[in-house]
Formats: structure tokens, C-alpha cells, sequence
């Protein structure tokens, strides 16, 4: 109980300081977790070598650097761009930003 208070609370937080930068509002969190879930947490739950968002893993990058990696690819990862629209990828993005457990 007291963590579901804590992670509601962290993300009253995340609301208002990722609302300022206008590609994290409105969000639609059902959309973007069929989409994480088809097409990346396949590898970035099982692939060893796929960085564990719940742990914090690379989240230390800025958005910039991240969104290139996401619609380019990286290594082993596949371009996104090559299934999903930009718009989408800055809501990946976000929704990745919340999965850090603190
Ligand atoms: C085929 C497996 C695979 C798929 C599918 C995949 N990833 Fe990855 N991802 C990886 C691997 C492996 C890395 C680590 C690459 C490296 O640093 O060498 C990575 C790295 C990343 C990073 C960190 C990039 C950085 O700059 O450090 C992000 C963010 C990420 N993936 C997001 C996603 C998202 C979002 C999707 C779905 C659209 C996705 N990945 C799909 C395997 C995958």
C-alpha cells in the first residue's frame, strides 16, 4: 500500500515536470504499453544484454540521446523508425522513464 502511495505520488511529479516539455502530456498509456510490449520488452526483459529499465539502466541519458537510439537502433536493437512514428517513440520514451522502480 504505502509503495502504491509512493509511485503515485513520483508520478504526479514526473507529470508536472514532463508536461513543461510538452512531448510527455496526454499520454496514452494502453496504446503505449501495447507497444513496448510487442515490440521491445521481448529483448529488454530476457535479452541479457538489453538494458533492465526496472533497475534504472541507461535512463541516466538525456531524451535526445535515447530517441536517437530508439529510432536508429543500437547494436543489437532494430531501428524503430521502421514501425513506429515519431510521436510514438517520444511516448515510448516516457513511458520507459516511468518503469524505474526507485
Ligand atoms: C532485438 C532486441 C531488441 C528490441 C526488439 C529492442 N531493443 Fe532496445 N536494446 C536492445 C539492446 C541489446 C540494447 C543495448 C545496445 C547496446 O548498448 O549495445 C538496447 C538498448 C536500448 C536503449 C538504450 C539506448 C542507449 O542509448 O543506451 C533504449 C532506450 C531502448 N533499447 C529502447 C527500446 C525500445 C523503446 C524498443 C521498442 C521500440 C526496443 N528497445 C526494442 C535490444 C532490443
Amino acid at each position: 500500500m504505502k509503495n502504491i502511495l509512493i509511485t503515485m505520488i513520483c508520478f504526479c511529479f514526473l507529470g508536472m515536470v514532463q508536461a513543461s516539455e510538452e512531448t510527455c502530456t496526454d499520454i496514452k498509456l494502453d496504446v503505449v504499453e501495447n507497444n513496448f510490449t510487442l515490440l521491445c520488452d521481448a529483448c529488454h526483459t530476457n535479452l541479457p544484454t538489453a538494458p533492465k529499465f526496472k533497475t534504472g539502466d541507461r535512463l541516466d541519458k538525456t531524451d535526445e540521446e535515447l530517441k536517437n537510439s530508439i529510432m536508429n537502433g543500437l547494436n543489437a536493437m532494430p531501428p524503430g523508425k521502421a514501425f513506429l512514428k515519431p510521436e510514438e517513440i517520444d511516448e515510448i520514451l516516457c513511458y520507459i522513464r516511468t518503469l524505474e522502480e526507485q
